[in-house]
């Protein structure tokens, strides 16, 4: 028998000392971003019943939720702002508007805590009473583009000008990234990063994220600008498109059922790649969990691995907070 058996792999799996040796790949909190929800008012934390575990926060109460995080190591978060309904209007004019809440959030942070990496979300859903990521043609229903783009340029000034270290454009508009940059840096904010939402999918893994932020299109879907979930090489297209026209950082979107696209643009840019844990997946690992149906820290920290074992360096998962308490114990 052992004459033919020269290789047996279970001799590099014997000890966790020898395992840890052979590791391939490694996560650390340095590796999250803990997206958060932000609302109006003050000392208000409002449970989100689909996302068990997430909050929207005054802004008061997530500068608090930023000093907890920072403690344990997570140093990035990303902000998502949750709009009063009076505000949302077709023209989603509250997007620019720099006394808002979304500016005001992103100042209050950076005030209280300056080393703390802050993440915008850009697109117009929040504000707009259609639900959708860019303007709506009244008459037709289909989403502008072209006539998107300076609203999205004017809410990344806005956002950069609050204080935001990374804006994140996510409404999949064609040349988005191209204007912002442009707009970013005739304004004096060529230090600001982009981290482009470059494979952005039409998927269902985003339902408790629009129930968060009261925020599911009114009328239709969003698959005339988020992608189709049956490709793949069309996402290296879209990376191409964002790398010329300066994105700091690739981004997949979700992550789970996205692993091969997180592999496919990890070996075809040499940029950043950034993989999005959505609501979604969340919810589905917490639901099993609290019915005894599955560990789920342990079904967390294996699916953190999945992602950068794929090929992500930066996560966004709401899992952050839980896997830098997990991190710290060990
Ligand atoms: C808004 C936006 C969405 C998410 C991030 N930014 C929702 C959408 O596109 O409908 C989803 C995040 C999540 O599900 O966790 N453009």
């Amino acid at each position: 028998m052992s004459d033919f058996l020269l290789q047996r792999p279970r001799r590099l799996r014997r000890t966790e000392v020898i395992r840890s040796m052979v590791r391939e790949t490694s996560i650390s909190p340095d590796h999250l971003i803990a997206p958060l929800f932000v609302i109006d008012g003050k000392d208000q934390k409002i449970a989100i019943k689909s996302m068990p575990g997430q909050f929207r926060y005054s802004v008061d109460l997530l500068v608090k939720e930023c000093f907890e995080l920072y403690a344990l190591g997570i140093h990035s978060v990303a902000i998502f702002p949750a709009i009063d309904s009076k505000l949302k209007k077709s023209d989603a004019r509250e997007s620019i508007n720099p006394k808002g809440l979304y500016p005001s959030a992103i100042k209050a942070i950076k005030d209280a805590l300056p080393e703390m990496v802050v993440m915008t979300d850009v697109a117009l859903d929040p504000y707009n009473s259609d639900g959708h990521d860019g303007l709506v043609d009244a008459k037709t229903g289909q989403i502008l583009n072209d006539e998107t783009l300076e609203l999205l340029t004017q809410m990344s000034v806005m956002q950069a000008a609050a204080g935001a270290d990374i804006i994140g454009p996510s409404d999949m508009m064609d040349g988005r990234v191209g204007a912002i940059r442009d707009g970013l840096d005739s304004e004096g904010f060529s230090d600001t990063a982009i981290m482009s939402y470059t494979a952005k999918y039409a998927s269902a893994f985003y339902g408790p994220f629009r129930d968060a932020l009261d925020s599911a299109p009114k009328a239709g879907d969003k698959k005339t600008y988020q992608m189709d979930p049956a490709n793949s090489r069309e996402a290296i297209k879209e990376a191409m498109l964002d790398e010329s026209e300066g994105a700091d950082f690739l981004m997949v979107k979700p992550g789970i059922a996205y692993l091969d696209i997180i592999q496919t643009l990890e070996q075809s840019s040499a940029l950043p790649i950034a993989a999005y844990n959505v609501s979604g997946e969340y919810a589905m690992v917490k639901a099993a969990a609290q019915n005894g149906w599955i560990d789920g820290d342990k079904v967390m920290q294996e699916m953190l691995m999945s992602f950068r074992r794929a090929g992500a360096d930066v996560i966004l998962s709401y899992f952050a907070k839980e896997f830098a308490a997990l991190y710290r114990a060990r």
